[in-house]
């Protein structure tokens, strides 16, 4: 029933009339559950889900077409394609920190591949939990896309269930835990992870521009983003240049008491405002500091003269904190990323093209951004996914349907012809051989050179 493209077409309209009809509720449920301002819910829940939305209807016939791929000689007459299957049934689970997209990005991507699907929102954003449940069901083919809600016993009631794709996104050790269970039924899976982005300021850069950026990527939605740059890695002379600039930057964004900017977040829940304050002990505080349990309020915060084995270098911040590591110059500063778990996003920042070419070239992470923060996400057209302790596997635009895509190799042959086959069927002979050889023989591009 989800295989025809008209069937994809009318669900995914049938999203966008969902992101257009409850705009006003989304907008509420992530300002209640994340004080989030407005203006970043509808850019980062609103506007990416429809730029995905667009591409992916714009492309999907085009994506859906069986491929012709090459033959041999011998297959001249035969047809040779990959065919995009469904995997069938999938599962997705979403963190609370983008509740809304980090969903229905992938849904989307799955609704596109011919999948049904089951979607586990997080029980920690409450509000949006909700209306997820209430509302999404009524939009979508009932006999195909479910909305399952619970926290950790219902989803470890779910996952003993047999799925033939789970994309996850969430923190690494909760990534291991799906993936175990995946093993169970070999069911395979795409784990969104997260992980500390290191962001590297070289000496020569325009500092009041990268500040700006570094606090906009650091302090958006603050601080609860999985790419969000999670420490600066500088020279100590870089570190008293970025100080007011940051500051500035700051002040700038959300005002002399960020507490009363209305473009400024709050902790998602208690468990993550008491362990976000802890990590306020790291280093010097040079900006911000400020806390408020009853409104779980952090402010945005630079930690300064941190060091590599203080506790906020040991986890995730995935808060409004940012810390300054000191480093003597570049080949320390990449030498600190390659000692570490690969990260979902590396950053650097420099006016010479040769500094950031060569972070680029000499780290490894899921993704990477040039003299900015998180703008690589908004391109439908880069994957976007983690490596190693960052995550396995990708998605965004047509990456996404890939993923839930399953490429069937197909090869449909005539049933005449059949002295064509003889060569293959027994008694065998040297001869035999060599007609199949010359027929079916992939040439290797070097030895023809040679020869
Ligand atoms: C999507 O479609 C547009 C216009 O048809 C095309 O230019 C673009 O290359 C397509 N993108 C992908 C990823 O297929
Ligand atoms: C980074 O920005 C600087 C200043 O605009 C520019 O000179 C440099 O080429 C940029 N680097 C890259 C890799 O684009």
């Amino acid at each position: 029933k989800t295989r025809p493209m008209e069937y994809r077409i009318a669900q995914l309209e049938a999203l966008g009339h969902f992101l257009d009809d409850k705009k006003q509720h989304i907008l509420e449920a992530t300002a209640c559950d994340l004080g989030k301002a407005p203006f970043e819910a509808e850019l980062s829940e609103i506007l990416l889900c429809k730029n995905e939305l667009h591409e992916t209807l714009n492309n999907l016939s085009h994506w859906m077409k069986d491929e012709q791929v090459d033959r041999t000689l011998a297959m001249q007459l035969d047809s040779a394609f990959i065919r995009k299957d469904p995997y069938g049934v999938v599962l997705i689970i979403a963190p609370w920190n983008y509740p809304i997209q980090l969903f229905l990005v992938p849904l989307i991507g799955a609704i596109a591949a011919g999948n049904c699907a089951i979607i586990k929102p997080s029980e920690v954003s409450k509000k949006t939990e909700r209306l997820v449940a209430e509302v999404l069901p009524s939009y979508l083919d009932k006999d195909c896309f479910a909305v399952v809600t619970g926290g950790v016993p219902e989803t470890t009631r779910l996952l003993e269930n047999k799925f033939d794709y789970i994309f996850f996104t969430g923190s690494p050790p909760v990534g291991r835990i799906v993936m175990t269970a995946a093993a169970k039924h070999l069911t395979p899976v795409t784990l969104e992870l997260g992980g500390k982005n290191p962001c590297y300021v070289s000496d020569t850069c325009n500092v009041a521009n990268v500040a700006r950026r570094v606090v906009w990527g650091r302090f958006f939605n603050a601080g609860q983003t999985c790419i969000a740059p999670d420490y600066v890695l500088c020279t100590m002379e870089m570190q008293e240049k970025l100080l007011p600039a940051l500051r500035k930057a700051i002040d700038d964004f959300y005002g002399p008491n960020p507490r009363e900017s209305p473009d400024f977040g709050r902790i998602v829940s208690d468990k993550q405002f008491q362990r976000v304050q802890r990590l306020l002990g790291s280093g010097r505080v040079a900006i911000g500091g400020q806390t408020d349990e009853a409104e779980r309020y952090i402010a945005p915060t630079v930690l300064a003269d941190v060091q590599p084995s203080d506790p906020i270098m040991q986890e995730e911040i995935f808060g409004p904190i940012l810390p300054i590591v000191i480093i003597a110059n570049m080949d320390e500063a990449i030498n600190f990323i390659n000692s570490r778990e690969r990260p979902l996003a590396v950053y650097a920042f420099s006016s010479n093209d040769k500094v950031v070419n060569q972070v680029l070239a000499r780290t490894s992470s899921g993704g990477f951004c040039g003299n900015d923060t998180l703008m690589h996400v908004t391109l439908t057209s880069l994957p976007f996914g983690g490596i190693g302790n960052s995550g396995l596997g990708m998605h965004h635009g047509k990456f996404s349907f890939d993923t839930f895509s399953h490429r069937r190799g197909c090869l449909k042959r005539g049933m005449g012809r059949e002295p064509l086959n003889g060569p293959r069927y027994p008694p065998y002979s040297q001869q035999k051989f060599g007609v199949i050889r010359a027929t079916s023989k992939v040439t290797c591009k070097n030895d023809c050179t040679l020869l």
